[in-house]
């Protein structure tokens, strides 16, 4: 385990390079495996979470080798392997996506199911439900889906419109570009994410119509070709940063950003009084004064992101006034509070929501980081803290957040990595 150690109370300025999407390039990674032939991305981030895919893919039989720059080359030609390693899907939950690609590909995948998860009941049965609707036999015996299919037809499926998992959407969108016929899924999540590789998938050959909106229509095509593609750039990066500017009272510049996808997150952050410019793909804040208090609800995309839900949170504890946050993604995203309660915040837990009294300072605690958002909260808590805040269980936030000590350290927040032990992955 590690932990960083943080002294509070440094406006954050400067400027911060944003890197590639973690959610965006898990999706990328598991579609190389539909591609018969070489496939280079960019952009792609150096974190935990991309590793456990690479060696996912590696583990099927995948060849993948690192350029010089940042391309990523990724060759599924000679895939000798149907079955995903327990390992690999047990540190992370996307490894799942690998299923569906398995499955429309080489007609067969056997993937254990990814269990529960600490920030919520997070099962896989939209997805197991649209292999089926798809022609798939699927068996779930011993901890693992095992799915089969001589040839997937094209379905219309009707996802939880409340829900529209992005996971489920990704997994049958995978499945349907090689399946025979015309593949519709309603419901589709939105999010940027989905949407680029929806793009990078229609770039190597794929039929996809309705792109970036809730009706998909995928026509299934007998082959798709590599081609080079970018991932986009990080918007949950790009929001923890923001919001750690706006905590600070900080002059920041975040850039490659696009704005498009953060248009909820600059409302937030204009309600409690931020001063935020974009111009291309530059991005700045500015705050010179206490947060005011705003209220929030976490939506599937374009409503406010869930994984900044934490992030927020941190915000909310310091605001002038009182917040009412509401989660409607994860039921268990609020296991955070208790941490910060442990400095100094006052907030109480319902039901589905939680109410921050802003309080003027918070005060440095021991702490523990549960997942990777509920880690940054705590990073960025510690940042406006009094006094230095020691965070374990750190190497959590590493699946999500490229060099986050060395982009804070950058922008002058007292901020570094005090210590390594050897513990069972959490
Ligand atoms: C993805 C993101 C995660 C983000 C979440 C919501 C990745 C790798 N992870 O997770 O960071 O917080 O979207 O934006 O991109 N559900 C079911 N059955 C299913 C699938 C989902 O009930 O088969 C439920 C989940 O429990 C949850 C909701 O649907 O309550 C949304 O989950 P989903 O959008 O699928 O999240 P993930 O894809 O797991």
């Amino acid at each position: 385990m590690s932990t960083i150690a943080i002294t509070g109370g440094t406006p954050l300025g400067g400027a911060v390079r944003v890197s590639g999407s973690k959610n965006g390039s898990l999706p990328l990674l598991a579609a190389s495996l539909l591609i018969d032939g070489e496939v280079i991305f960019k952009n792609i981030p150096e974190i935990a979470d991309v590793t456990t895919m690479i060696e996912m893919l590696k583990a099927l039989g995948a060849q993948v080798t690192h350029d010089t720059g940042d391309g990523l080359r990724i060759d599924a030609s000679n895939i000798n392997s149907v079955s995903a390693p327990y390992d690999l899907v047990r540190r992370m939950r996307g490894s799942f996506y690998v299923a569906g690609p398995l499955l429309a590909r080489f007609g067969e995948a056997q993937v254990p199911l990814p269990g529960g998860c600490v920030i919520g009941t997070r099962p896989v049965d939209f997805h197991i439900r649209g292999f089926k609707a798809l022609g798939a036999t699927v068996e779930e015996k011993y901890g693992v889906m095992h799915a089969e299919a001589k040839k997937l037809h094209g379905a219309r499926i009707y996802m939880d419109p409340r829900l529209r998992s992005v996971g489920a959407t990704v997994n049958i969108m995978l499945s349907g570009a090689l399946a025979e016929g015309v593949t519709v899924i309603e419901n589709a999540s939105r999010e940027p994410e989905v949407v680029d590789c929806q793009r990078f998938l229609t770039a190597c050959g794929a039929d996809i119509r309705g792109i970036g909106t809730t009706t998909l229509e995928i026509h299934g095509v007998s082959k798709l070709h590599g081609c080079e593609w970018t991932a986009i750039s990080d918007r949950m990066e790009a929001g923890t940063f923001l919001i750690a500017g706006a905590m600070t009272g900080g002059d920041i510049t975040l850039d490659p950003v696009d704005p498009e996808h953060m248009q909820m997150v600059f409302d937030m952050l204009q309600q409690v009084g931020c001063e935020i410019t974009a111009e291309g793909t530059r991005v700045s804040l500015k705050m010179d004064q206490r947060a005011n208090a705003v209220d929030i609800m976490t939506a599937p995309y374009p409503g406010y992101p869930t994984d900044l839900q934490p992030s927020t949170g941190a915000l909310m504890a310091g605001a002038r006034g009182t917040s009412v946050i509401e989660e409607t993604i994860f039921d268990a995203r609020f296991n955070y509070v208790d941490e910060l309660i442990r400095m100094g915040a006052d907030v109480r837990v319902m039901e589905g929501a939680a109410i921050f009294k802003g309080v003027p300072q918070l005060y440095a605690a021991p702490v523990v980081a549960t997942d990777i958002r509920a880690g940054a909260a705590l990073i960025l808590a510690g940042l406006v803290a009094e006094g230095t805040t020691e965070i374990s269980g750190a190497e959590l936030v590493g699946r999500g957040y490229v060099d986050i000590i060395g982009k804070l350290s950058e922008l002058g927040a007292d901020i570094e990595s005090i210590a390594q032990t050897d513990q069972e992955d959490m």
